[in-house]
């Protein structure tokens, strides 16, 4: 009886660990969608004059995506050993927070109505997320 105490409380455990692993990951997964989606029609219409609001709000909700972001933790963190946890963590939010200042550099040129500017600044929006996947994506 005690024995299969014990194994329902674990199964139980396990079960608790891979739901939260498994909503953590399709949350962050989910914006990152929405900043794949975003960033791809960004770069398409940032040069347009006449879209000039439609593009801040556009980088308005980019900048959403990366605080909502910021407080999901990416998948790799299970496979970090304890003790390095809270600096992966610390260097994961610190990236986010790069995006999003490399986001309201583009907002302000998009304001400023400096489109050619705001185009090149999604340059670096790139290279962020390519450091971004190397360092925190798991394969
Ligand atoms: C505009 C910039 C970015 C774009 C367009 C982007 C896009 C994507 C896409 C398309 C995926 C795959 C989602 C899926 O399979 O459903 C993904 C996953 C992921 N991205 Fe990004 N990403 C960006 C920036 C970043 C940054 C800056 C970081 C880290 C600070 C990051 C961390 C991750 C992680 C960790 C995953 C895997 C999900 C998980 O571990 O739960 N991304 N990203």
């Amino acid at each position: 009886m005690k024995t299969s105490s014990l194994i329902l409380a674990l199964t139980l455990v396990a079960s608790t660990q891979i739901m939260k692993a498994e909503e953590g990951n399709s949350l962050l997964e989910r914006q990152m969608k929405i900043l794949a989606k975003g960033t791809r029609q960004l770069s398409q219409q940032v040069t347009d004059t006449a879209q000039q609001q439609s593009s801040i709000d556009l980088i308005e909700k980019l900048k959403k995506a990366v605080q909502d972001s910021k407080s999901i933790d990416p998948r790799m963190v299970e496979t970090i050993p304890a003790a390095d946890k809270a600096k992966f963590l610390t260097d994961y939010r610190a990236q986010m927070d790069m995006l999003s200042d490399a986001f309201t550099k583009i907002e302000d040129a998009v304001k400023a109505g400096n489109y050619a500017k705001a185009k090149s600044l999604l340059s670096s929006v790139n290279a962020i997320k390519r450091e971004g996947h190397e360092k925190f994506k798991q394969d």
